[in-house]
């Protein structure tokens, strides 16, 4: 089973095999997680994107990391929170899991998460939360999975959460 880890900080600063992209749709940069990740890698990475041709909500999309300590960019969309009756959940699982098979079809033991739809897709952090600690527990077969949390808040949510995910029922 992989080892979870959260921790708190930068993304763009993990050396890790990949690093989640929280995206949009076009692949072509934006804001939050996105626009740093982007700014860290280069524009080599925008140029690859541009051959993607964009990526479905709840895909995944793998890249190189260029400048960045990472060695690849998965990106993914999660969707956009309109009140959780659109298939939000569903949606944003598949994320998690799409981004994980890509992990291991490409052979890569150490993969980081970011928050994926808490930001500017307005998601509701704590089922955000849920969701990401049951589908990593489910589906990863890498070694180390690293949820990186951009401030203590977040970061005390999910130690929350994947401490009590962890105690037998
Ligand atoms: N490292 C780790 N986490 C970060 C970082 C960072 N450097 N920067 C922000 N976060 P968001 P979304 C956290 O808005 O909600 C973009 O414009 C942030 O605090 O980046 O999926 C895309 O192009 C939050 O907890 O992503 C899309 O249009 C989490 O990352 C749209 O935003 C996600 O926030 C995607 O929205």
């Amino acid at each position: 089973m992989a080892r979870l880890e959260v921790i708190e900080g930068d993304i763009t600063r993990l050396d890790v095999d990949a690093i989640v992209n929280a995206a949009n749709e076009s692949l072509l940069g934006g804001g939050g997680v996105d626009g740093a990740i982007h700014r860290a890698a280069g524009p080599e990475l925008l140029a690859e994107c541009r051959t993607l041709h964009g990526c479905p909500t709840g895909e995944a999309r793998i890249t190189k990391g260029y400048r960045l300590k990472a060695r690849h960019v998965i990106h993914t969309v999660g969707p956009v929170w309109h009140g959780g009756k659109t298939g939000e959940p569903e949606l944003l699982a598949r994320c998690y899991r799409n981004s994980l098979a890509l992990a291991e079809q490409h052979g890569l033991k150490t993969i980081a998460f970011p928050a994926i739809s808490t930001g500017v897709y307005g998601y509701p952090k704590e089922p955000a939360t849920e969701i990401a600690v049951r589908e990593v527990r489910a589906h990863a077969k890498v070694d180390h999975v690293i949820f990186c949390c951009f401030d203590k808040a977040t970061a005390d949510l999910y130690r929350a959460v994947t401490a009590r995910s962890a105690s037998p029922s």
